[in-house]
């Protein structure tokens, strides 16, 4: 047996939210270098991902190759490796990728073996026109009205048998936007994350709505095999430092997949702190792998709280209020009695012991986030 490639949620870095088509070879080199020199490698981020855009023709014998912007795919990985980051690409079931390149479809076990050869450590396998196959099955079999479901989830089982049949470990990131469950059938077709959600943009509303949106289902989630409420958008430009802050707060107490974004070669001081927290990237990467549970909703707050090792627990106090909010929580209801410790994480500082109804203020669009201990 395997051992999981991801006992904890994966991190590093993926280039659709900031290159989106453009990425080339260069980007990617660039980034890998700015993983090391920012100190997000040592942080944790050690998956650089090539996302869609990548991929040219394929050979007379069909084996894929890189485009134009990527001649030289092996001499890529290499270069990656030697930073001491792995390296990610991307593909789809279908005949074509979401923005229309060369997809997998029909040459699945032929593809792994190539990303194999390359040495490729992640694939995003993307559902895109495979929802043509899908109709397709679906009009054949009227009697079946989970046909179209079915295919597809055979489909995710074709790359992740050929991926492992490759004998090198390929962490396999499922990408259908949440469709048909496949927090339920995920890790049966050997995936260790899955979309949860349709895609991401750098808007707070956007952002804020998806980690709304994660509330149930966190009994899914657990070492090897986690929801993705799709990659960060920190650096990008499209928010204020503190919906940063409570973007990179409710992904950490979700136990999502840190994937940054943004271009690391022009990454404000502030958006790397919020992306290097270790405090915070320790919520997300505790050992226990518990997603957490949203224990309040009430008007513009919500109370989210994650359980970690040493029973010890992060609460996270989020608002959607534009203007600071006063918000309460008994320490009781979260699982101290008597009383806690509690640290402001941000803040990187020490609250002493609290008892009964702690009291906190939440910046607008913000979060305060706090580790209680006995
Ligand atoms: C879909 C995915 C995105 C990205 C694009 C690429 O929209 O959800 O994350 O991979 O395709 O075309
Ligand atoms: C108060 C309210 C709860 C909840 C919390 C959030 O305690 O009574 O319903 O909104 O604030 O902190």
């Amino acid at each position: 047996a395997q051992t999981s490639p991801a006992p904890t949620p994966p991190m590093g870095w993926n280039s659709w939210n900031h290159f989106a088509g453009k990425v080339t070879d260069a980007d990617v080199r660039a980034t890998a270098d700015q993983l090391v020199s920012t100190g997000m490698r040592d942080a944790g981020y050690v998956y650089v991902n090539i996302d869609d855009t990548w991929q040219g023709k394929r050979d007379a014998n069909g084996a894929i190759r890189g485009n134009e912007k990527f001649p030289d795919m092996k001499a890529l990985a290499d270069y990656v490796h030697s930073k001491g980051l792995k390296l990610g690409i991307y593909s789809s079931p279908g005949e074509k990728t979401c923005a229309g390149y060369a997809g997998s479809y029909g040459h699945e076990a032929q593809d792994a073996q190539t990303y194999a050869a390359w040495g490729v450590d992640f694939l995003k396998y993307d559902l895109c026109s495979f929802g043509d196959q899908m109709s397709a099955e679906r009009k054949a079999h009227p009697d079946d009205p989970q046909a179209g479901e079915k295919l597809m989830i055979a489909a995710y089982k074709k790359m992740g048998d050929a991926l492992r049949a490759t004998g090198r470990p390929i962490l396999y990131s499922l990408c259908q936007y949440g469709f048909a469950d496949p927090w339920k059938w995920g890790p049966s077709v050997g995936a260790s994350m899955w979309r949860t959600t349709d895609d991401i943009n750098d808007t707070w509303p956007r952002m804020f709505i998806i980690g709304q949106e994660q509330a149930d289902i966190a009994q899914y989630a657990g070492p090897g095999h986690w929801n993705d409420p799709d990659m960060l958008e920190i650096g990008n430009g499209g928010m204020k430092p503190d919906e940063y802050r409570q973007h990179m707060s409710l992904w950490a107490m979700l136990a999502a997949p840190l994937l940054a974004g943004n271009d690391l070669t022009k990454m404000s001081d502030v958006d790397r702190s919020i992306l290097t927290n270790r405090e915070v990237i320790a919520i997300d990467q505790d050992p226990l792998g518990k997603q957490a549970t949203r224990q309040y909703e009430h008007a513009d707050m919500s109370v989210w709280t994650k359980p970690l090792s040493g029973g010890r627990v992060a609460v996270a106090l989020v608002t959607s209020s534009w203007g600071e909010r006063r918000m309460q929580f008994n320490l009781a209801e979260v699982g101290f009695p008597n009383g806690a410790s509690v640290r402001d994480v941000w803040d990187g500082k020490d609250l002493g012991r609290q008892s009964g109804v702690f009291t906190g203020v939440v910046p607008g669009h913000g979060v305060l986030l706090l580790i209680l201990s006995k």
